[in-house]
């Protein structure tokens, strides 16, 4: 786990959609408040900022940020439930580069680090309400297994989304 940390997981790919070269790689301290502020923008549920720095230490392969000129853009967070399923938490990119793949890389990525971690079930939460999150999701390969209710702190309903 400490050799992951001092060498950053670094992939360079050309993103079509918006004809620039994006970092893809896990997270780092330094990244704390600009995912901070990514997530407050972008999710609806209020987390701890403690919990960032929890994850990070307890599955930093599954705490993945998109980076373009030095901004981060996007960043998605799972953690491991078992030795071999994880669930996604957090998935946020920023309003003006959505619709142009980053979510998908960042996704993709994660299940490049889950394969290497030998998972076999990658299991979600989503509003029920939030149709562009679960089309994004199903298009991934997910599938809704569940409705979990009053599961957000406004007392939303939420989909139990599971990879096939
Ligand atoms: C959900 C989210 C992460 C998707 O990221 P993104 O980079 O915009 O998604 P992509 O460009 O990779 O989309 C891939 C596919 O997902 C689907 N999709 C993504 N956004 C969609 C939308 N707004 N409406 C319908 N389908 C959508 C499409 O099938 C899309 O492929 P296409 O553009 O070729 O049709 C992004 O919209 C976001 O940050 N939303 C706010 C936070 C959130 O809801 N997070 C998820 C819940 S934790």
């Amino acid at each position: 786990m400490r050799n992951v940390k001092k060498q950053p997981y670094t992939f360079k790919q050309y993103n079509p959609d918006i004809k620039i070269v994006l970092q893809i790689r896990t997270f780092q301290p330094t990244d704390m408040f600009s995912v901070i502020k990514l997530a407050n923008k972008s999710l609806t549920e209020q987390y701890n900022p403690s919990l960032f720095n929890y994850f990070y230490e307890t599955f930093p392969q599954g705490f993945i940020v998109a980076e373009q000129h030095h901004k981060i853009i996007g960043f998605i967070v799972g953690v491991k439930i078992t030795q071999d399923t994880t669930r996604i938490l957090m998935l946020a990119v920023s309003e003006k580069y959505r619709r142009k793949k980053i979510g998908s890389m960042l996704l993709n990525k994660f299940f490049e680090k889950t394969l290497e971690e030998h998972i076999k079930q990658i299991s979600l939460e989503v509003r029920v309400a939030n149709e562009k999150a679960i089309k994004f999701y199903q298009k991934h390969g997910f599938d809704i297994k569940d409705k979990i209710q009053k599961f957000y702190q406004n007392g939303e309903d939420a989909y139990l989304m599971k990879k096939k």
